[in-house]
């Protein structure tokens, strides 16, 4: 059988890149993280101190940009390189989550990203996490998976998760930075984050990182052998 395009969509900080990256390494697929593209891009905008309703400097700023992930055999993930840099933790910093679903918004923006993603998926095989990677990147994945959990337990993870690097953030401030992301890519003229009508939901309030993964891995494998998806998991 040929490998699978799997994508995994959904709200901020739900466990999208966990699971997507658990599912990669158990399939032997390759993960991309399409987030930390749009992440790298705001960081170099914000590096270079453009003004981020100026659209003729963004422009300019993404002919100069060359995006990659490359395999680091030390910490078992894939680090996104920004022309050649690795700036994989730089992306996560508050200051980015603050400005990303703005730059993510921005119509060229997005034209850039998507077609470097789809370049990435041509070899097939992969499993790319993101908000609209079902609905417009790869419209007909073999897997779409939808993620959400209630925002206080997103906020909760992701606070946690921010402490060492943040430890100045309050668990309030995360919600609303959550909360804001979430209606920003919600809400934007294009490409909006929204369940694609045949993607596979998946509430991980309580689940555990392995129960999810147990639970999509039953999905791709139905999918992968043809057999017969009950009505209840597709909405
Ligand atoms: O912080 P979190 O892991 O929830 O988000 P992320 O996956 O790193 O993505 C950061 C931001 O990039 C999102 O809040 C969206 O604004 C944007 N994004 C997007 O618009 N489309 C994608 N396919 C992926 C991310
Ligand atoms: O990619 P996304 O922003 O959707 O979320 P993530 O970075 O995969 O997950 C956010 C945090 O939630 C991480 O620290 C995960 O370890 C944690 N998590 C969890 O505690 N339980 C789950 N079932 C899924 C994720």
């Amino acid at each position: 059988m040929r490998p699978l395009i799997i994508a995994i969509d959904g709200y901020s900080s739900c466990g999208k890149s966990t699971l997507a990256r658990q599912l990669a390494s158990a399939l032997q697929y390759k993960y991309i993280d399409s987030g930390a593209m749009y992440r790298a891009i705001t960081y170099e905008l914000l590096r270079r101190k453009i003004n981020l309703d100026d659209l003729a400097a963004i422009r300019e700023v993404l002919k100069d940009i060359h995006l990659d992930f490359k395999y680091d055999p030390s910490s078992g993930r894939s680090v996104i390189l920004l022309n050649g840099e690795d700036v994989e933790q730089a992306i996560r910093s508050w200051e980015v989550s603050e400005a990303v679903s703005q730059v993510a918004a921005i119509p060229e923006v997005r034209e850039f990203a998507v077609a470097q993603q789809r370049r990435m998926g041509k070899q097939r095989g992969i499993v790319m996490d993101g908000r609209d990677i079902g609905t417009v990147v790869f419209p007909d994945a073999d897997v779409k998976i939808f993620m959400t959990a209630d925002v206080k337990i997103r906020a909760q993870r992701r606070w946690k998760e921010l402490q060492p690097l943040h430890p100045e953030i309050s668990l309030a401030e995360v919600e609303k930075n959550l909360l804001e992301r979430d209606r920003l890519d919600t809400q934007r003229a294009v490409s909006p984050l929204r369940k694609a009508a045949d993607a596979f939901v998946i509430d991980n309030s309580h689940l555990t990182e392995p129960q999810q993964l147990q639970m999509a891995m039953d999905y791709v494998q139905k999918i992968m052998h043809n057999l017969p998806i009950e009505k209840t998991t597709i909405s």
